[in-house]
C-alpha cells in the first residue's frame, strides 16, 4: 500500500519514517515534505492548506491512505474532501476538527459533557469582554477563538494587560479568529500532551509527552510551537493517564458522536494535571510537534494498522500499542532568532552516522545546490533513546555536537523537570 504523509514538519518526518518501517507499506510519499522525508521515498511540492491538490495527488498516487499532518489542512476540510473522494484519510472533518480550530466550541462541549476545565465565559464583544473581568481573578487566561498560530492566548497578571489584549483581540489582530474570545479561569499545574485514537465510536490511548514550549532555557521567553520534548513523563502515572481518558477524552469523543460529528483521528488533550485531578486545557485535532517525535521512537507496534483502523473502523479490534521501554528526549535546533525572526539560510552538516538510539527528524531544512541549509523556525529535531533520561539527554547533547549547523541554536535543558524529579524521587 502505498501512503500519503501530508505536511512537512518534524511530526510528520516522524510519521514518515514509523509508517516506512511496516510491511504493508511499499511506499510513503509526502507532500510538500522535506529533505528528511525525501530520503524515505518521493516527495511532491503541494501545500497542505492546497485541498483540491492534495485530493489529486492522493488519487493519482493511488495511495491506500493520507495521513494529514498540519492542523490548517483539518480545519479547511482536507479529510472531507478525500472522504469525498473515496480515499482512507487519518484525520478529522473540519467539523470535528472544530475541537481545535474553536475555542469556545470546545467549552461548550466540555460544559455538557461534565469534562473538568478552567470555568469560562465566551465574548463577542469587547465591553461585555471588559465587565466579564470581574467574574474571574488574575492571572486572566483570554484566548481567541480561532486558530492563532499558537499566539492566541494571553496569560495577564494585571487587569490593564487584560483589557489591552481584548482590544487587540476584539481590534482585529488575529481577524476574524478574534472575533469571539473566551475568557477562562488560570490553572495550575504541569502540562502534559495525551494522545488518543478514535475511528469515531471506539478510543484508545496512544502515549503522552511533555514538551518545552518557551524559547528560552529556564521555561522563559516568547511561546514557540515547542523546543523540545520527552517520554514518558514522569509525573503521569498510568492511574492518571485512565484517569483523563475517562473524564476527559471518552467524554468528548462521545459527545461529538452524538452531535453527529463522529471524530476519527487523534486526539490531542492538553492537560493541566492540578491538584484536584487532569484538567482540560485545550484540544487539538492533530498530533502534537515535538511530541510526535518521541511517541514514534518509543512506538514498538506497527502504527499502520492503527492509521487505518481510525480512517475505516475496527479500532475495538487492535491491542493496545506496545511502546519500548526506553525513555526519549528530542531537542530542537531552531534557526537563530526563532520565534521572532529565525536567520534562515544557515547551512547544516551532518554526520555520516549518528551513535545507535539516535534520530534525526527534519523541518525547516531545504536543499541549496545540493547543500542542506535552513528554511524554517524550527530546522532540526534530535531525537534520543535511552535506558533514563539522563542516558538520552547526554547521547542528544553528543548527537548535536556531531551536527555542524551555521546560526543552530537549542535549549540545553529540555526534560529539566523530569531530570530532577528522576534525582529527587518524590
Ligand atoms: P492553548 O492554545 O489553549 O493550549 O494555550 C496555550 C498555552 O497557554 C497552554 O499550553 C498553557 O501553557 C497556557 N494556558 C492555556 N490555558 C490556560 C489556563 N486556563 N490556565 C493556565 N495556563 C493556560
Ligand atoms: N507541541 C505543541 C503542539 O503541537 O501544539
Amino acid at each position: 500500500m502505498k501512503v500519503l504523509v501530508v505536511g512537512s514538519g518534524g511530526r510528520e518526518h516522524a510519521l514518515a519514517w514509523k509508517i516506512a518501517q511496516s510491511p504493508l507499506v511499499s511506499e510513503v510519499a509526502s507532500a510538500p515534505g522535506n529533505p528528511g522525508m525525501a530520503s524515505l521515498g518521493p516527495v511532491f511540492a503541494v501545500s497542505p492548506t492546497d485541498v483540491a491538490g492534495q485530493v489529486a495527488l492522493a488519487r493519482r498516487l493511488k495511495a491506500g491512505l493520507v495521513v494529514v499532518g498540519p492542523d490548517a489542512a483539518v480545519a479547511l476540510g482536507l479529510a472531507d474532501a478525500l472522504i469525498d473522494a473515496g480515499i482512507p484519510v487519518f484525520a478529522p472533518t473540519a467539523a470535528a476538527g472544530r475541537v481545535e480550530s474553536s475555542k469556545s466550541f470546545t467549552k461548550a462541549l466540555a460544559a455538557r459533557q461534565g469534562i473538568p476545565t478552567a470555568p469560562f465565559e465566551v465574548f463577542t464583544d469587547e465591553a461585555s469582554a471588559h465587565a466579564g473581568l470581574n467574574a474571574f481573578t488574575p492571572p486572566y487566561v483570554i484566548k481567541a477563538d480561532g486558530l492563532a498560530a499558537g499566539k492566541g492566548v494571553v496569560i495577564a497578571t494585571e487587569r490593564a494587560e487584560a483589557e489591552m489584549a481584548l482590544g487587540e483581540m476584539f481590534g482585529g489582530r488575529f481577524g476574524a479568529a478574534g472575533a469571539r474570545v473566551v475568557v477562562e479561569g488560570f490553572l495550575e499545574g504541569e502540562e502534559v500532551s495525551l494522545f488518543a485514537l478514535s475511528d469515531g465510536d471506539s478510543v484508545m490511548a496512544f502515549g503522552s509527552a511533555q514538551d518545552h514550549k518557551r524559547a528560552y532555557e529556564g521555561d522563559r521567553g516568547p511561546n514557540t510551537g515547542g523546543m523540545g520534548s520527552y517520554a514518558p513523563a514522569p509525573s503521569f502515572s498510568s492511574d492518571l493517564e485512565a484517569e483523563a481518558m475517562n473524564r476527559i477524552v471518552r467524554p468528548a469523543i462521545e459527545g461529538l458522536a452524538e452531535e453527529a460529528t463522529p471524530y476519527r483521528g487523534v486526539l490531542y488533550a492538553g492537560l493541566m494535571l492540578t491538584r484536584s485531578g487532569p484538567q482540560l486545557v485545550e484540544f487539538n485535532a492533530r498530533f502534537g510537534d515535538p511530541e510526535t517525535q518521541v511517541l514514534m521512537m518509543r512506538l514498538e507496534s506497527d502504527i499502520v494498522p492503527y492509521l487505518l483502523a481510525c480512517a475505516c473502523g475496527g479500532l475495538a479490534e487492535l491491542p493496545p500499542p506496545r511502546w519500548r521501554p526506553q525513555l526519549v528526549i528530542c531537542v530542537v535546533l531552531a534557526a537563530r532568532g526563532y520565534p521572532e525572526e529565525p536567520r534562515t539560510g544557515g547551512s547544516i552538516t551532518l554526520p555520516a552516522a549518528f551513535e545507535p538510539g539516535v534520530t534525526v527528524f527534519q523541518a525547516g531544512t531545504a536543499l541549496d545546490d545540493g547543500r542542506l541549509i535552513a528554511s524554517g523556525g524550527r530546522v532540526l529535531n534530535v531525537c534520543a533513546l535511552g535506558d533514563s533520561l539522563i542516558e538520552a539527554r547526554d547521547k542528544a547533547h553528543r548527537a548535536i555536537d556531531q551536527i555542524d549547523f551555521v546560526d543552530g541554536v537549542h535549549r540545553r535543558d529540555i526534560g529539566w523537570r523530569a531530570l530532577a524529579s528522576v534525582a529527587t524521587p518524590r
